[in-house]
């Protein structure tokens, strides 16, 4: 398996990652047998990092995880484990904001390392900043944490350049998650090189626009509002003709190099730097296994210009989270 070393601070880690939200929040279709199937042939193919939050189906998605680690003893040494934290619920189902108070930190913390039964989290990241809280009161507190030995980095998730900088100020940050893919190239202007000026590496998500770019994606495929991805403006309308258009021309591009679509797609992602792990949210072994192929591809100067035509940096019909959302988003001030 090839690696790659998160920021200058960070740990070295496979260089695809697995995330594993899709396996019990938000995308229609998972299963439990084998979502713990695909994260045992992750683990057995050299993938040594994990990503999930704890507000995915409300710690399911952590007890998921914990089940197929407990599965394979000695394998929680195997893969380092991203969290994400900070998402509040309520019962019936309604999301209530985000809480990076310095107290709510500890307390997420200690939920998440007994959901996931251990002792230490590799990397720890709050999944939006708190508007009231300043970014170094939540990352002073997870700093403490990795004094305690309970975090071993710290990380942000869809924060801005100026973000970036504040918390860079209080701790070494180990990456920046945010999505980033053919569709979704927002950070290439300021927030990708502010992280390579810091020295913070980026796990992308969403490199297959969640899903939109894999090449499996159909008109019909979302079938209700139970899938998040009902809410995404670049999903539907006459904004998903247009993609899938567009998903056509990188097919062909992709078919002329003898590889998928998705493997092209995921390919690119790796292809803008050593300092970008892709997560790929598979949820299968099979879409593991065709993922996991991108390793082995190298897209050349001449397939690198092949897929800017196809596929051009503003051409995607769409945002990528709905207006509510994209508020919430401090990488999109
Ligand atoms: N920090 C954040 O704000 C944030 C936000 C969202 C996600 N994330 C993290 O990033 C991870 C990846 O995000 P994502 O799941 O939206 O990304 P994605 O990899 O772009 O999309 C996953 C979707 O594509 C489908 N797919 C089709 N072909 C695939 C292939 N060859 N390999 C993998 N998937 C394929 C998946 O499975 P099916 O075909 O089976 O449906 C699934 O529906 C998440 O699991 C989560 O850990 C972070």
């Amino acid at each position: 398996m090839r690696t790659r070393t998160l920021g200058t601070t960070g740990p070295t880690v496979s260089a695809l990652g697995l995330g594993c939200m899709g396996m019990s929040a938000l995308y229609e279709g998972a299963d439990d047998t084998e979502s713990i199937a695909t994260i045992h042939a992750a683990l057995d193919a050299g993938v040594s990092l994990l990503d999930t939050g704890d507000f995915y189906a409300m710690g399911l998605n952590e007890l998921l995880i914990r089940d197929a680690l407990r599965a394979r003893p000695g394998s929680r040494d195997q893969a380092a484990i991203s969290v994400k934290f900070g998402g509040l619920w309520d019962a019936g189902g309604g999301w209530g904001g985000y809480d990076g108070r310095p107290a709510a930190v500890k307390n997420f913390l200690a939920y998440s390392l007994n959901r996931l039964g251990t002792d230490h989290i590799d990397i720890y990241r709050i999944a939006r900043v708190d508007p009231d809280v300043p970014i170094e009161e939540t990352v002073g507190a997870i700093a403490e944490e990795v004094q305690a030995g309970r975090v071993r980095h710290i990380g942000l998730s869809e924060v801005g350049a100026d973000t970036l900088r504040r918390a860079a100020s209080v701790a070494p940050i180990a990456d920046l998650q945010i999505e980033y893919s053919l569709f979704s190239r927002g950070i290439e202007a300021e927030i990708l090189p502010t992280a390579r000026e810091l020295g913070i590496g980026v796990t992308a998500y969403g490199v297959l626009s969640r899903g939109l770019l894999s090449g499996h994606w159909t008109k019909d495929r979302l079938s209700g509002a139970n899938d998040f991805r009902s809410s995404i403006p670049r999903f539907g309308g006459d904004n998903l003709d247009r993609n899938l258009a567009l998903v056509e021309a990188l097919r062909t591009v992709a078919e002329d190099k003898g590889v998928t679509t998705a493997q092209a797609a995921i390919a690119w992602v790796l292809s803008r730097g050593e300092d970008i792990v892709p997560l790929v949210g598979a949820r299968t072994r099979e879409r593991l296994a065709e993922s996991l192929g991108a390793l082995e591809v190298t897209l050349e100067a001449a397939d690198l210009a092949a897929i800017k035509d196809a596929v051009p940096a503003d051409a995607v019909a769409g945002n990528r989270y709905d207006a509510g959302e994209m508020a919430h988003l401090d990488s999109e001030r």
